[in-house]
């Protein structure tokens, strides 16, 4: 069976913006955050807290935090990588974080410097003082279905990392397929391996990128082996500064119109949303790859 409600995390201000090109003047990404949470959105992942050089794009992180107005009950997670993020986000308030760890090799090294075991060790004192402070933590784990350098990760290295990732005390995880490559066969496989070690399904999230169009077919898979939290980016803004060929987040307009069609609700307007999209292909001089906004921009 599929659930009658889902959550959408919302990562369009973060997985969206940190792969553009142009930076964004903070009033507009602001306002970008206040849409979202006024379009029902409850979880907004909103910037990162790492360092300014590695992603420019977000290095306005603290005055975003100041300038736009939150919304009561809604969350805004931020991504930490380490003790200095964690000590910045706190600074502003934070209570929800984000650290983001990988399956394989290539792509710790890429991303956060250090190889799969030094990120973990990294990532463990962040995690005991988060939860001490009483903020929700996921975890992402990147690469989780392929890697543009390692091929198709064996999926013991997925559930190794899972593993490890919750004995740490994390909250939630997410599974992210950065480059898009996964199909809906191995995201089961994927599941029912984490599953099977005793992972929750309830603790789970996905996280598809739609390079090669397989992000919707993705997540219907993964609502059906019982996922409730998916992942999705407003007009399908995102990719990965630091890795090959990672394209934008699976539409959350796309997300919206197959949920509709099933029942699902989520408590987030779609017509609110492709106007939200519209805008900020505006601000960004292209228009957004969704279909879904592309056929009801018109209307
Ligand atoms: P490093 O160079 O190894 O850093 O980078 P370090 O620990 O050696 O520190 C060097 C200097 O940086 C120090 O300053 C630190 O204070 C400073 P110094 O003492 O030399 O003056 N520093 C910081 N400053 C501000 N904020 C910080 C911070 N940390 C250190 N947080 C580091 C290691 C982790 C910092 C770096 O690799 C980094 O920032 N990586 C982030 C990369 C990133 O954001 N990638 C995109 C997000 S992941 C993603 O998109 C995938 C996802 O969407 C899921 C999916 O699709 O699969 C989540
Ligand atoms: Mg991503």
């Amino acid at each position: 069976g599929l659930p009658s409600r889902i959550t959408i995390c919302e990562v369009g201000p973060r997985d969206g913006l940190q792969n553009e090109a142009a930076v964004l003047p903070v009033a507009v990404k602001a306002e970008f955050v206040e849409r979202l949470a006024d379009a029902g959105h409850t979880l907004v992942e909103t910037t990162s807290f790492v360092h300014p050089k590695w992603v420019p794009q977000l290095a306005d992180a603290e005055q975003l935090l100041e300038t736009f107005k939150p919304t009561d009950g809604v969350r805004y997670p931020v991504l930490v990588p380490n003790q200095r993020g964690l000590e910045r986000a706190l600074a502003l308030g934070v209570r929800d974080i984000a650290v983001f760890a990988s399956a394989t090799e290539s792509f710790a090294r890429r991303n956060l410097n250090r190889s799969v075991d030094e990120s973990l060790a990294m990532f463990a004192p962040v995690v005991a003082r988060a939860r001490d402070e009483g903020l929700g933590v996921r975890a992402y784990v990147s690469m989780a279905f392929g890697d543009p350098w390692e091929g198709e990760v064996p999926i013991a290295q997925v559930v190794d990392v899972a593993r490890r990732l919750t004995a740490l005390g994390v909250t939630e995880l997410s599974l992210g397929d950065t480059i898009g490559v996964g199909t809906p066969g191995r995201v089961v496989a994927v599941l029912d391996a984490l599953t099977g070690a005793d992972i929750p399904i309830e603790s789970l999230a996905v996280h598809f990128h739609d390079t090669y169009g397989q992000a919707l077919a993705n997540t219907l898979a993964a609502l059906r082996r019982g996922v409730t939290i998916v992942d999705a980016s407003a007009g399908g803004l995102g990719g990965c500064p630091y890795a090959r060929s990672a394209t934008g987040n699976l539409a959350t307009e796309d997300l919206l119109w197959q949920l509709r069609g099933l029942g699902i609700e989520t408590g987030v307007d779609l017509n609110k949303l492709v106007e939200t999209s519209v805008w900020m292909a505006g601000k960004l001089g292209r228009p957004s790859p969704s279909r879904t906004v592309t056929a009801l921009a018109g209307e």
